[in-house]
């Protein structure tokens, strides 16, 4: 059986100019599997493409590479960004994707020109700065879909204001709220959510570039130019620190796992109220997978496997901090092991989040049985004790065992009500003038909902002004999005209208010359 999908002919064949000059002989097919990080590379390809020429053009700026050279290298780097990394270049026989890029364009130009791309750099600070494009772009993904799927929570709730429902305790009715309400709940829990990747983004974007294998350079580089040229908002200073500091990827990984327990929250709740014990929502047939042998069967499927998605985050963020831990400074190849993981992490994020948001925006929720059950299992009770209290200043304590008394007798109505007071009291409550009218009324979900109108209730009234509220900081934080997204984009405009600049300079040169 082939333990790995290289064969040895594909390894011998690619020839890693990384190094084959202080290691001889070749590797076996397991030892490059294991040493290659090729495979999970692919998700950095474009992004080396990008680091290559912005360090080139700062080389060439910097008259660290000369003119000539430099634009013979700019043409290859231009076309790959143009036209991709070939496929070729994804060998696993060499060691990443640095290497295979390197060993492509001196294929391609030659040594003299090719071989000086990789000069006042190290792959150290080189895969430390594409993680960190990577990252920042998976994570503005993510921020983007957070702003829909909020702004479609809010929806929902301006839709379902007077939508009334049980609310749970314990998986028990529990009081009257409103379905506004409950998605309201969900929209700060994703708010939090995209402050939480607003703020690893701050940590994901400054460029280690410069730091080259952790000492820094004796040549006169311009960290500056690779900074601002790739769109970074500020520097990692440190050498040492910026190759071999992982915590931006676990940070991303931690917000992310908090945010799919979230997205796990929501869909457990889409499942249970899809489910014949509630039937409070009838999700969307696109969301939902059949039997292959119970024909009658519309199961959740993709709200169980977001659900579902919490343990491969956590198994993600868990397996990046426990490869950082205890690793010396600096670089180790370790530090490799962990780009899979960040990848399979974040990778699937944005999509998870488009997916709850489509099978929100899709599910038809069955209004007339969320209200039927919403006070159900006397989820109106603790209304009839507030009543009790405000009205005929009864202790709470007393009221709240008077009708506690009641309900074991599995009724509140003002006989049953009388009786308990009686035995608890000595009293009977239509004694002090309590009346079945207004047991009725008080029991009404919708006047137990109408009635907590304070910040932060369900009270139609109130969920309007959190309404208001929610709008305007899903407004800042789209405003903050999308000034991050700019900057990230018209980075990368600028930088690859320089570098061609950089190569039409040539030809012009070059034509004032022949005309000389
Ligand atoms: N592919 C490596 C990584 O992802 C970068 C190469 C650094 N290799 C080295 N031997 N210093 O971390």
């Amino acid at each position: 059986m082939p333990t790995n999908h290289i064969s040895t002919d594909e390894t011998e064949q690619a020839h890693d100019v990384v190094r084959h000059g202080r290691l001889s002989g070749t590797r076996n097919a397991d030892i490059a599997s294991l040493l290659s990080s090729m495979e999970a590379d692919r998700y950095i390809a474009s992004h080396d493409v990008r680091v290559d020429i912005a360090h080139l053009l700062m080389l060439a700026d910097c008259s660290i590479t000369s003119r000539p050279h430099a634009q013979k290298l700019m043409r290859e780097l231009i076309q790959l960004y143009d036209e991709g990394v070939p496929q070729s270049v994804f060998n696993p026989a060499y060691e990443d994707i640095h290497a295979g890029i390197e060993s492509h364009i001196i294929a391609m130009i030659g040594m003299d020109s090719g071989g000086r791309l990789h000069v006042a750099r190290s792959r150290n600070d080189e895969v430390a700065t594409c993680l960190r494009l990577y990252a920042r772009s998976a994570a503005l993904a993510q921020i983007e879909s957070l702003l829909a799927l909020r702004l479609l929570l809010l929806e929902l709730a301006q839709e379902h204001l007077q939508t009334i429902m049980p609310g749970f305790t314990h998986l028990q009715h529990a009081q009257p709220t409103t379905l506004a309400h409950h998605m309201l709940a969900y929209e700060q829990m994703f708010a939090r959510d995209t402050n939480r990747l607003l703020c690893a983004y701050e940590h994901i974007n400054a460029s280690p570039l410069g730091a080259a294998a952790f000492a820094s350079t004796g040549y006169p580089i311009d960290r500056e130019q690779t900074s601002r040229d790739l769109g970074f908002q500020t520097i990692v200073e440190n050498s040492m620190d910026a190759v071999s500091s992982r915590d931006f990827a676990c940070e991303l990984l931690s917000a992310d796992t908090i945010l799919e327990m979230h997205i796990s929250r929501l869909c457990e709740e889409l499942i249970i109220w899809n489910s014949g014990l509630t039937r409070f929502v009838e999700l969307d047939d696109a969301y939902c997978s059949t039997s292959s042998i119970m024909p009658q069967k519309k199961n959740p499927d993709v709200a169980e496997l977001l659900r579902s998605r919490t343990g491969t985050l956590l198994g993600a963020f868990t397996s990046a901090i426990t490869i950082m831990k205890a690793l010396p400074l600096t670089y180790n190849r370790d530090l490799q092991d962990l780009n899979p993981h960040l990848f399979s992490g974040t990778k699937h994020i944005a999509r998870d989040l488009r997916l709850l948001a489509g099978m929100l925006q899709t599910a038809k929720f069955q209004k007339e049985r969320m209200h039927a059950q919403a006070g159900e299992g006397y989820s109106t009770a603790t209304g009839l004790a507030d009543y009790l209290v405000c009205v005929y200043d009864i202790p709470f304590r007393e009221a709240h065992n008077i009708i506690g008394r009641a309900v074991r007798a599995d009724s509140l109505q003002l006989q049953t009500l009388d009786l308990a007071a009686q035995e608890i009291t000595g009293h009977t409550l239509s004694e002090k003038g309590l009346t079945k009218e207004e047991i009725d009324r008080v029991l009404d979900p919708a006047y137990s909902v109408s009635s907590r109108s304070n910040f932060g209730g369900p009270a139609p009234s109130a969920v309007k002004q959190a309404l208001k509220h929610r709008k305007e900081i899903v407004k800042q934080h789209s405003t903050e999005f999308f000034a991050l997204s700019q900057n990230v984009s018209r980075a990368e405009e600028t930088l690859i209208e320089k570098a061609r600049q950089f190569i039409q300079e040539n030809k012009e040169n070059h034509a004032e010359h022949k005309t000389d």
